[in-house]
Parts: C-alpha cells; structure tokens; sequence
C-alpha cells in the first residue's frame, strides 16, 4: 500500500463519518433525539485526524507534486487552500456542538447549517483531491524516498493508533454502505431536498 492508497483509505473512512453524522444531523434538523455526544465525537475525531495529520501530510505530497510539475500549481493551491477552509468550518462546527451540549442558548439553524458546510466542503474537497491533485501524483511521483519517510513519519506517531481505534469504533455505528464518489454526490442532493 503506498501513500496515495493510504490517503485514499483515510478518504473512505471519512465518507462513512460523514454520512454517520449526515444521519444524525438530518434528525436534528427535523427536532428528531439525536446523540449528539457521538455528532461531537465526530469532528472532534477530525481536527484530530484530519486536520493534524491527514492534510499536513498531503501538503508535504502537493508541494513534492510541484517540483516535478509547476503546471500542477493551481489544483494544488486550490486543495492546500480548502485545508485552511476545512478547519475553519470544523471549529465552527464544534463551537455549535459544545453550544447544544451545554444547554446554552443554542439557534438549532446555526448547527445545521454548520454541520452542512462541513459536509459539503469535505466531500468537494475529497472529490477534488481524488480527479486532480491525487491523479496527477499517480502519475508523476515514484513511491520514493521522501514518500517513504513520510509514511513513517505519520505510522511512528502514537496518536494515528489511537484514533484508528476511536475510528473503528464509530464505523461499527454507521449504517450507509460505502459508496463511491459519484453515487456519494447523488445521495448529498437527495437527502436535503
Ligand atoms: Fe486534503
Ligand atoms: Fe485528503
């Protein structure tokens, strides 16, 4: 398995979070008892995954992409760009959620509405790594030296092993079979209108 496959597998972890939060986000929408400790658990997951490893770790392949092709310069800025993009609306998201757990004055409508850009920005932001930036690595760059450190980089931190477990443990919640991206974009239009 080399690093694009790996980044690949984190991808199609993160579909099955996503559509497990899309569920419970979907009953909140419509004043449904949600467990909103396991919708929390989620992005939190994320910052912790996604955001710390994950994209970091995609930045190094993206910036190696460019040496061996400047023409890549754009889908890459445009991905390293969504990265900032994608912890804002995670810190939006989990502002929302500690707001509900609190009891505090939460405005329902400011949650759904962030849980939906965290959705939405995931999933484009996943399509796009996979068609531009993704496809264009398989294509130039060998499973190389630096790939390799890399790859050791993220597997020596203790931190990955945790998650992979908290990870394994919300999957056996989720019910959605995995779906590849276009059956994945078709499902995101039908559910919300
Ligand atoms: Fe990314
Ligand atoms: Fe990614």
């Amino acid at each position: 398995m080399d690093i694009l496959d790996e980044l690949i597998a984190d991808h199609r972890r993160l579909y099955s979070l996503l559509n497990l939060f899309e569920d419970e986000l979907l009953a909140y929408a419509a004043d449904e008892v949600v467990d909103l400790p396991l919708m929390q658990d989620i992005p939190i997951y994320y910052a912790e995954y996604f955001n710390r490893y994950h994209h970091p770790l995609e930045d190094c392949l993206f910036e190696r992409l460019i040496d061996y092709g400047p023409q890549q310069q754009s889908s890459v800025d445009n991905a390293i760009g969504q990265h900032d993009g994608l912890k804002r609306a995670t810190a939006r998201l989990l502002t929302a959620l500690d707001r509900a757990l609190r009891d505090t004055v939460v405005i329902r409508a400011e949650l759904v509405k962030s849980g939906r850009l965290f959705l939405r920005q995931n999933r484009e932001h996943v399509r796009h790594e996979e068609l531009r930036p993704f496809a264009q690595a398989r294509q130039s760059l060998t499973i190389d030296a630096t790939a390799q450190a890399l790859r050791q980089r993220i597997d020596m931190d203790s931190g990955r092993r945790h998650y992979d477990i908290t990870l394994a443990s919300l999957q056996m919640e989720t019910a959605r079979p995995e779906m590849d991206l276009a059956d994945y974009e078709q499902a995101q239009g039908a559910l919300w209108h």
